[in-house]
């Protein structure tokens, strides 16, 4: 077993230098081969306006954002998007879980999880939701208690081409 060298915390908004390093383990998970949202190649332009709009929603009150830094710097992410429709107010979305390939298999994709999970109860969320188009991260959910409701097809394209489906899963806080 690899003895973690992270930390982790919540942001309530982002600096230059955090936008750069989230740009950094987006690049690296989509170059990887992830399913999260872009295509490959990712300019580090691209990923910086996303970041730049991630931030403006934290500052809003509208996600939740938690970072990992290793000696590196950031080395691993996750959000929640908190706001939901108003018939939904227990509702978050979990979003764009993220460990860069350098920091993985130690045990940071559990804590970021459970970091998350922590945020949404701060928050007054009680059921969780997500997708996921990677195997890995399917069995960390299921290992920590997420339920599988089952599969869309062709749902996304993989950065380096190819349709691929997404598994659905949710997480009630309050049982
Ligand atoms: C999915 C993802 C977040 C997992 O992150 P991670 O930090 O590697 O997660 P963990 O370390 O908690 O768990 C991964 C594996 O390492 C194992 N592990 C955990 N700590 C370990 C340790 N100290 N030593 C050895 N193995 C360890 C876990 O048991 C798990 O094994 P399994 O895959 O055989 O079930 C990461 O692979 C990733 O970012 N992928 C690309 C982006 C993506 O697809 N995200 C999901 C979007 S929904």
């Amino acid at each position: 077993m690899t003895t973690a060298t992270w930390s982790l915390r919540r942001l309530h908004a982002l600096d230059d230098a955090q936008i750069d390093g989230l740009a950094d383990v987006l690049i690296d998970c989509v170059e990887g081969g992830a399913s999260v949202s872009f295509m490959h190649p990712l300019t580090r332009e691209r990923a910086a306006a996303f970041w730049r709009r991630v931030g403006k929603g934290v500052v809003a009150g509208e996600r939740a954002l938690m970072i990992a830094e290793d000696a590196r710097g950031v080395c691993g992410t996750v959000q929640l998007v908190l706001d939901q429709p108003e018939n939904q107010p227990h509702r978050a979305e979990l979003s764009k879980m993220l460990v860069h390939r350098r920091a993985r298999r130690r045990g940071l994709g559990a804590a970021l999880m459970r970091a998350a999970e922590a945020a949404a109860r701060d928050c007054g969320k009680t059921l969780l939701v997500l997708d996921t188009a990677n195997d890995e991260a399917e069995r960390l959910y299921e290992r920590l208690g997420w339920t599988r409701v089952g599969v869309i097809p062709d749902y996304a394209l993989l950065p380096h081409g190819g349709l691929c489906g997404t598994t659905v899963y949710y997480r009630n806080l309050a049982s």
